[in-house]
């Protein structure tokens, strides 16, 4: 549908950025999707003609006029504001601050095209990072829930015109865009985050300023589990204690069916990272229990705590690990789990293996993971704590070599002590799964100068309205 005309022009974003942004306009006909999810073009006409510019907010196809808010030597970024030619596979946005929020970026685009985009970044991804040209890239396996479906809320607080407000960074800044729900969040996460935010005004807590470092309440974290219906509410505070937090608690307990824990949580750290490492429990239990998985993986207890990770869609989670564990080709020999969080994959490659060994770092998810083993009595298997790279070549020495290792690094992807230590180790299989395509490329560069190929990559959709994609891939030795 074209939109030339300045009357059917269609008014896409409020205001173009005040921060370094060119008060003229260019115009841009975009072509792609680039892995941060913005719209890749060409700038159309004028000086620029045919630079390379990304643009957020945008789809295949479209025509768009931008300013431009930031300038390189070979590209430039814009700032959408306004449609002059609609491509195909633009979706009406339902949230009203999808504009403003960096929250889902990909909202505006219809679900068959994200995951043919997301398909389209890993193979990239691949490419350009790793010369892989020849390896089987599947369709990107859909989501069953594409809004509703994140276990884990975390919104920053701020106070905005005398008003404490909580709500999503505006993309690339901290400003807080106030949002009373999201379209993404579990629907039993949000009375727990719109509870706690009711008791911060009313109690008149202080909010913490990052320019200044004052201020107590920084974020709300609320964690479901949609398996049981359990819930805990986290305050992360600058501060150890908040004043007259035990009412905070009861009152929190007694207004929320399924609350079982209130924690504090305190960072006084001048950081980004959310949580701190200090947690006092104000009301009930320290973990939250959950009944994950489905009737093709099977279904586990699993206790998680809040410093602990836990994958946000349970159900699409279900699924991965459905896939890690086919492609691992257990029949009862040893296996490694490296990065095991809860021990989620550990325990149900357990029921496929000998011996299941977990290696993870933060001590609470260790503690959880043995705890999870006795909930679900399973006997065969180990966990260790530490990094892996320091832990995991000692730990395959002395347990032999492995029938699958099977690792899912956090985005930084796994070191490469680490994956010398696995590729050594000689395992038949190494499935790798992976939330970052592009420190996947990476890392497969070295597996493959220690003589592994993938055989297929599987990308998988855990965040529906969002560029971020999931892949399992599953390598042999050459
Ligand atoms: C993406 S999560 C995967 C967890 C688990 N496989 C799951 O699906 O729930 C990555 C995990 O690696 C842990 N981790 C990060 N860096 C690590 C390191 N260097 N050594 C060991 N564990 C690490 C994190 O604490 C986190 O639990």
């Amino acid at each position: 549908m074209s939109k030339e005309s300045s009357k059917g022009r269609k008014e896409a974003m409020p205001s173009p950025s005040k921060a370094g942004s060119s008060r003229s306009l260019h115009r841009a006909r975009i072509t792609g999707l680039n892995h941060r999810g913005e719209g890749v073009g060409r700038v159309l006409g004028g000086p620029d003609e045919g630079m390379a510019v990304f643009v957020s907010g945008t789809v295949p196809g479209d025509v768009v006029e931008f300013s431009v808010i930031e300038r390189k030597k070979n590209y430039m970024r814009g700032q959408l504001v306004s449609l002059l030619e609609e491509g195909p596979g633009r979706a009406a946005e339902v949230c009203p601050v999808a504009h403003h929020c960096g929250g889902c970026s990909w909202q505006h685009i219809s679900y068959p095209l994200q995951l043919e985009w997301k398909k389209r970044i890993v193979v990239e991804a691949l490419s350009r990072i790793a010369h892989i040209e020849d390896c089987e890239v599947r369709d990107c396996l859909p989501s069953p829930d594409i809004t509703g479906y994140r276990n884990k809320v975390e919104v920053p607080v701020a106070v905005q015109r005398g008003r404490v407000v909580a709500g999503f960074y505006k993309p690339y800044t901290h400003e807080v865009v106030p949002s009373e729900e999201c379209q993404l969040e579990h629907p039993l996460a949000r009375d727990v985050i719109s509870r706690m935010l009711d008791e911060v005004r009313s109690r008149k807590y202080t909010i913490y300023d990052e320019r200044t470092g004052r201020g107590l309440i920084r974020h709300l974290m609320a964690r479901v589990a949609p398996g049981t219906g359990e819930r805990m509410a986290v305050v992360v505070a600058n501060g150890y204690s908040l004043p007259g937090e035990a009412g905070l608690a009861s009152s929190l307990m007694e207004g929320l069916d399924g609350l079982v824990s209130v924690v504090l949580n305190t960072n006084t750290d001048r950081t980004n990272i959310i949580l701190g490492q200090k947690n006092k429990v104000l009301r009930g239990r320290y973990h939250i229990e959950d009944l994950f998985g489905d009737d093709e993986l099977g279904r586990l207890r699993f206790r998680i705590s809040p410093l602990s990770f836990y994958q946000v869609n349970s159900p699409q989670a279900a699924r991965l690990y459905k896939i890690a564990l086919d492609a691992a080709s257990l029949d009862g020999g040893l296996v490694f789990d490296v990065y095991s969080g809860i021990g989620t994959i550990t325990l149900f490659a357990a029921q496929r293996a000998a011996l299941a060994i977990g290696i993870e770092e933060v001590g609470d998810a260790v503690r959880d993971a043995r705890a999870n083993a006795r909930l679900n009595g399973i006997e065969n298997v180990r966990f260790y704590e530490g990094k892996a790279e320091r832990v995991l070549g000692s730990l395959l020495r002395r347990f032999g070599r492995p029938q699958a290792v099977i690792l899912d690094p956090p985005r930084g992807g796994a070191e490469e002590e680490a994956l010398v230590a696995i590729a050594r180790s000689r395992p038949p299989a190494i499935v790798y799964v992976s939330c970052n395509p592009s420190t996947l490329a990476r890392d497969l560069i070295t597996l493959r100068a220690e003589g592994y190929r993938p055989k297929w990559v599987q990308p998988v959709d855990m965040f529906p309205m969002t560029p971020h994609v999931e892949c399992v891939v599953l390598m042999s030795r050459l």
